[in-house]
């Protein structure tokens, strides 16, 4: 299949995955609007549908709260998988859309990139009222970040469930939820070994092999976190007061700085005047992410909110710094050998989202392992920014061959090249039309 059959085929996922003014990232899995997955999708999108890529961010944002937050996920407006609405109840918090079911919490902070991205194809005509209309959105949603995660103004934003990080069963926060977060009720039940009943409530294990999925145990404490916060209304002041922990995330502080670089460009563009608090705390950011390097490992960790003790795991979020592009270059020299070094990051089918060398590593469960599009697609864009233009396109290469030779699949594995998870995933979807792309302008620019 040649470069445009694979565009036409990809989109034809991106326009049966559409419902109202969203795409869905995977009708069965997944049949509501999640943040990062709206702004991957719309990246893609706007190559053949730019109209369509407006209204996906701007559905995105009709959920975001009056306090700034935009949340992760904004349930169905016609109430399908009624459950999952009322398991989060927004409505609990005085801040949520009236008219608008969501969760409580929010996800990688992708807008101002996807924003930027979708700008970028408009008529010139057209791109100062685009960004008259987003920029502010942005700006509400970054000083809400601010206020509500960075209460003490150092430069990280904490992050509240794992949901957060978009990395769902990631090994940091596994860990640390097993550790500080298992109530005596998860513990009978792993006990007596009745696990196995949580498979009845439970749809990914329907549609997907429960072997590429989180452990029952892990997504029972999953939702105990999140029935704790929503016994606090999601008032992050009784969130905080005797939380048990909280993690910086290597990965949402990673895209938040990249967030922020591309806010101030477009406000710029747009003449408006970002907060000089807003700024201040911005460069906090950046500054605060090289905290999170661990020079005996030389790489990147998450750390504990609490005790600022990193939390020496290593995943793909370790590698991610390269994205935010702030990082010394001889520390994005060091990430690349790890790119390429085959007792961690190098596979055959790339980028593996746990290092092969990891006790945690298991093909093809969920984010333990498997290769995923969107961290490739931030890798790369990483990659060029500090031009390792060759490690790029070998990695670009290498994505989108995964998804010509087996599909949109959610996630793939490293060692195997197999596609896992849900088929027809809007994001690899969008991020394969979008790295198909970017050869050809790569190529017409030469
Ligand atoms: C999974 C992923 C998350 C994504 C969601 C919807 O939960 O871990 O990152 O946003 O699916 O695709």
């Amino acid at each position: 299949m040649d470069d445009q059959e694979l565009v036409n085929k990809l989109a034809v996922v991106l326009v049966d995955n559409r419902k109202d003014n969203h795409t869905m990232p995977a009708p069965k899995l997944y049949p509501h609007q999640w943040l990062w997955d709206s702004c991957f999708i719309s990246i893609g999108t706007r190559h053949f549908d730019i109209a369509f890529a407006q209204t996906e961010l701007r559905s995105l944002l009709a959920g975001q709260w009056s306090n700034g937050m935009v949340p992760n996920m904004i349930f169905d407006r016609a109430r399908v998988y009624r459950s999952d609405r009322d398991m989060w109840r927004s409505w609990l918090s005085p801040f949520a859309p009236p008219h608008t079911a969501t969760s409580g919490i929010t996800q990688p902070p992708m807008i101002a990139e996807a924003v930027y991205r979708v700008n970028e194809f408009l008529p010139k005509r057209e791109q100062k009222q685009w960004l008259k209309e987003m920029v502010p959105k942005i700006i509400a949603y970054h000083t809400w970040l601010y206020e509500e995660r960075d209460p003490h103004n150092e430069g990280l934003t904490l992050q509240i469930h794992p949901y957060e990080t978009g990395l769902d069963n990631t090994p940091p926060w596994i860990t640390q939820l097993r550790e500080h977060s298992k109530p005596w009720w998860i513990k009978a039940i792993e006990l007596l070994k009745l696990d196995q009943l949580v498979n009845l409530v439970r749809r990914d294990t329907r549609h997907v092999p429960p072997g590429q999925r989180m452990k029952n145990i892990d997504a029972l404490l999953y939702w105990d976190v999140v029935r704790r916060l929503r016994r606090k209304n999601y008032d992050i002041t009784r969130i905080l007061h005797r939380s048990l922990f909280c993690i910086e995330d290597i990965t949402f502080n990673s895209v938040l700085v990249r967030a922020n670089t591309l806010l101030e460009e477009m406000a710029t563009q747009a003449r408006i005047k970002l907060p000089e608090e807003l700024r201040l705390r911005m460069q906090r950011t950046s500054r605060a992410l090289l905290q999170c390097w661990d020079e005996k490992d030389k790489l990147f960790y998450s750390r504990d909110f609490i005790t600022h003790d990193l939390i020496n795991l290593p995943t793909i979020g370790s590698l991610l710094p390269l994205y935010a592009g702030i990082i010394p270059k001889e520390q994005a020299e060091i990430l690349v050998k790890e790119l390429a070094n085959f007792a961690t990051f190098k596979a055959n089918f790339p980028v593996p989202s746990v290092p092969l060398n990891n006790s945690f590593f298991d093909h093809e469960m969920y984010w333990q392992g498997p290769s995923w599009v969107n961290t490739n697609w931030l890798l790369i864009d990483g990659l060029k920014r500090y031009r390792f233009y060759e490690e790029a396109e070998n990695l670009r290469k290498l994505t989108v061959d995964l998804i010509r030779q087996n599909g949109a699949y959610e996630y793939f594995s490293p060692i195997e090249g197999k596609g896992l998870g849900a088929k027809n995933f809007s994001w690899t979807a969008a991020l394969g039309i979008d790295l198909i792309y970017q050869n050809h302008q790569s190529k017409k620019t030469e």
